[in-house]
């Protein structure tokens, strides 16, 4: 192919990737997700980077309802929602999402990046305002970025969690008509928890509307995985969830707005991504609805997650590693500097654990980290195979 202009100036950007270390690698699986898969290259390794949080990815269940659906239904709609893009197992997983959520109903999107990027940009208008959290993912990030550009509404970001700088910001904004509120239920990088009571609180004594986005916490949060909501007893308190169907649900793709009746007919007449792009292909949506009715029949898998996150994170601290504190089974490592970090995770892969290192500017720098994450499926055999291999690296780096 003949190399054009651009091409050349990517290639020299790629190289300094490369020679900065910030370059990505990808890693190839060769066999389903799991708490232990083959990794092209590694052999069989065990992961503690993934968020199969409930184990549900090869889960036969799940698996099956792929297939059947297949077999029903086809490889896809070949056409958007609103012309005939609509397969009555979309309508099924809907139900049980909202039914899961605890919401009026619910709207599944082909990945949580699209909801996110839906919401802002289709329920406000000029005289609006959406606030965001600082440490929001990138998809509510780019979401309010859309809406600014294509309604004009105003958008502002508040520190981390900070209620008074929330309270402030609302407070400056009596004369907008709607005003609302994002934050992830749970921080990805950090593995933090919002306090949901207290920026609820803020929204109502401001009149705001808060979404949450619950993609680490759906599945995870609560005694039966039905999120932030759930861990707070505050199901059906929430105006607006989004999540993903591609982490703890089965894993494969999608994601979802589940909310008042008004809010998801509203997105489904004028949301960009429903009207001009196709629904979740029927395996996916019936993969989906499989892992959520599994979720209801053996919340069991939610304890055991907890467990398992609770056991790793102390065997952790047991060995001297500082892990951030916290109680989902997002367990940070704080290591410095992005090169100990990617270090770390180089000898952790040698020894048969895949953990990914984060450096600047993904986190704050000298607050480079490997971000484990533990899945229900992590047999007490694979955390403490994973711990034996945390030790030999902290003892190489000398980081314990
Ligand atoms: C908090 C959060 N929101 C949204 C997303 C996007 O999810 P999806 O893969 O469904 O687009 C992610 C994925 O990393 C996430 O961590």
């Amino acid at each position: 192919m003949t190399k054009n202009a651009l091409d050349h100036r990517l290639a020299a950007d790629l190289a300094q990737f490369k020679a900065d270390g910030i370059y990505k690698t990808l890693n190839y699986l060769d066999s389903p997700q799991g708490p232990r898969a083959v990794m092209e290259g590694h052999g069989d390794v065990i992961i503690l980077s993934s968020n199969n949080y409930l184990g549900l990815a090869n889960h036969p269940t799940v698996v099956q309802a792929g297939h059947a659906a297949l077999d029903r239904f086809g490889a896809g709609t070949a056409s958007v929602r609103f012309i005939c893009g609509t397969f009555t197992i979309h309508r099924e997983l809907e139900t049980a999402i909202a039914r899961l959520a605890g919401t009026e109903a619910s709207l599944s999107f082909m990945s949580a990046w699209n909801a996110n990027e839906a919401v802002p940009a289709t329920l406000l208008g000029e005289q609006d305002l959406v606030l965001s959290d600082q440490l929001n993912h990138a998809s509510i990030i780019d979401g309010v970025r859309l809406a600014k550009a294509i309604t004009k509404c105003q958008t502002g970001v508040y520190k981390h969690c900070d209620l008074d700088d929330l309270r402030a910001k609302l407070a400056a904004a009596s004369d907008r008509r709607t005003k609302l509120v994002i934050t992830d239920g749970v921080f990805s990088m950090e593995g933090s928890i919002v306090d949901l009571p207290g920026t609820l609180q803020v929204c109502r004594d401001y009149g705001a509307i808060l979404m949450i986005d619950d993609s680490h916490a759906t599945g995870v949060l609560g005694a039966t995985g039905r999120g932030t909501a759930e861990h707070f007893g505050m199901v059906g308190e929430v105006d607006i969830i989004t999540s993903t169907l591609g982490k703890a649900l089965g894993g494969a793709a999608g994601g979802f707005t589940a909310a008042s009746a008004e809010v998801c007919d509203y997105l489904t007449q004028r949301a960009r991504p429903q009207l001009f792009s196709n629904a979740l292909p029927p395996t996916v949506a019936a993969s989906s609805l499989a892992s959520i009715q599994v979720l209801e029949a053996e919340p069991q898998r939610v304890a055991q997650l907890r467990d398992n996150a609770r056991y790793f994170r102390e065997g952790l601290i047991e060995l001297g590693f500082k892990p951030l504190h916290g109680e989902t089974p997002i367990i940070p490592v704080i290591l410095g500097e992005t090169s100990a970090a990617i270090r770390a995770s180089e000898l952790l892969l040698q020894a048969g654990v895949f953990v990914t290192g984060f450096g600047f500017p993904v986190v704050p720098q000298g607050e480079a980290r490997v971000r484990c994450q533990i899945s229900a499926a992590h047999t007490r055999e694979h955390l403490d195979f994973a711990l034996d291999a945390f030790k030999t690296v902290g003892r190489t780096l000398h980081l314990i």
